[in-house]
């Protein structure tokens, strides 16, 4: 029987776990980067979703930029959408679309979101960030799916983003080497001006080159 039983993908296995938690709040483990050598003082709910200082910092950026667009690839299940949205309400006005190509897990954020006074904010799709036709100007985008697809998602969006929008790449840290080397390759093209803030995950913010006022 045991050697019948599917091998559960690992965002499933962490989903579970999330669940099991039950919104507790850990010490972040990812480990200890050059640029990041404390991780354990930043904290997390599971190792999926973004690092609860992390989430605190992109509901204030919403607060601060007060965006019209927001453009979430990988939802996982809806806290950081959640957390922006929160932010949307602040200011009273915008909106945000995410997306997550897992069925399964979108309709578990698809609950959750329902189920939230600010389900009025977003627009949560189950299809695939390298498909999903967005219409309008993007005022913020939070690059979080799949690292492999990352910086084919900036290329994708970024005719949309205005000059003044700001574009957010989670998981760039050191240790996870590829949405790093994504942001220094559309940096070394002149495509985008990027920081790096070191936090355990990493996390690039960018903005267009192009059209700078
Ligand atoms: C790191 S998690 C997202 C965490 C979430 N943003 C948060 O902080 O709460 C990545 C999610 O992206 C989804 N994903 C992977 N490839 C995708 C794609 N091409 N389009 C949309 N979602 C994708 C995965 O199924 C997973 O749930």
């Amino acid at each position: 029987m045991g050697l019948f039983r599917k091998k559960l993908k690992q965002e499933h296995k962490i989903m579970l776990q999330a669940e099991r938690a039950g919104g507790a709040l850990l010490p972040e483990y990812h480990r200890a980067t050059a640029e990041c050598p404390h991780p354990e003082h930043w904290h997390m709910y599971d190792s999926m979703t973004a690092e609860a200082e992390v989430l605190e910092f992109l509901r204030s950026l919403v607060t601060t930029l007060k965006p019209g667009l927001i453009v979430e690839t990988g939802s996982f299940l809806g806290v950081s959408t959640l957390w922006m949205a929160e932010g949307l309400r602040s200011n009273g006005f915008g909106k945000i679309i995410s997306c997550e190509f897992d069925p399964v897990i979108f309709t578990k954020a698809q609950e959750r979101i329902a189920s939230s006074d600010l389900r009025n904010f977003i627009e949560l799709r189950n299809e695939s960030s390298l498909e999903m036709q967005v219409s309008g100007s993007i005022d913020l985008l939070f690059s979080d799916s799949d690292v492999i697809i990352r910086e084919a998602e900036v290329r994708r969006f970024l005719p949309q983003i205005r000059s003044t929008g700001l574009i957010l790449l989670h998981d760039a840290s050191s240790h996870l080497k590829t949405v790093r080397q994504a942001a220094i390759s559309l940096e070394s093209e002149g495509l985008l001006s990027c920081i790096f803030l070191p936090t355990p995950r990493g996390l690039v913010m960018g903005q267009k080159r192009e059209g700078r006022v």
